[in-house]
């Protein structure tokens, strides 16, 4: 039976090579929801308003590259305290998450708020010092200079900012299964997913 899972967690704590592992794995669809605010912080960065940015957002632009870097990061994290920027981004991720053929969210709000009736809810998690370390490499990987102090300094105010806001605050759903990958290579951590998956099926 094809359904929804949703996946939420903080900055790179896994949930995003999880969930597309598990869409692969399903034969599922993927949708990494941190690309919308993503999209939206990078065109506010550029001048534009925030909900008319929210509003006018399209697919097409969340396939771009430049909405990996730190910089666009910090800016999602701004504009996705605004609960009518908020409010914009519900339809198109509601939709994704009824598509036939089932479909995988990964994001902060998933099983909380955009989906609370998905089949299948996980809550990746990872010390910050961890999740820095995973960011850091990602980055000097891609050949974007920066310092691990830097890195574990931005996800602990992504941290504060997506967990303390008012509106769908990182949390995890009550119905959700936890997974902590500090101690995990990324294949258990993948293991742990579909096992937890399979457990709903
Ligand atoms: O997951 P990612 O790091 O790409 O998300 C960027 C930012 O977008 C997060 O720090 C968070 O503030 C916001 N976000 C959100 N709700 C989601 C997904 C992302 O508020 N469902």
């Amino acid at each position: 039976m094809a359904f929804t899972i949703a996946v939420d967690g903080p900055a790179a704590s896994g949930k995003g090579t999880i969930s597309k592992a598990l869409a692969r794995q399903l034969g599922y669809a993927h949708l990494d929801t941190g690309l919308l605010y993503r999209a939206v912080g990078r065109q506010v960065l550029d001048g534009a308003d925030p909900l008319a940015a929210a509003q006018a957002l399209t697919a097409e632009a969340l396939d771009d590259p430049s909405l990996r870097t730190p910089e666009v990061a910090q800016a999602a994290s701004k504009v996705a305290v605004l609960g009518d920027v908020r409010a914009a981004l519900v339809d198109f991720q509601r939709a994704f998450a009824r598509r036939d053929g089932g479909a995988v969210l990964d994001g902060r709000d998933i099983g909380t708020v955009i989906c609370p009736e998905a089949e299948a809810k996980l809550y990746v998690i990872a010390s910050a010092e961890v999740r820095a370390e995973r960011r850091f490499k990602e980055l000097t990987g891609k050949g974007i200079e920066t310092t691990l102090e830097t890195v574990l300094a931005d996800v602990r105010a992504r941290d504060e900012r997506d967990m303390g806001r008012a509106e769908a605050p990182l949390k995890p759903a009550e119905d959700a299964v936890h997974i902590d990958t500090t101690a995990m290579d990324i294949e258990a951590a993948i293991a742990a997913a579909l096992g937890a998956v399979r457990a709903r099926q």
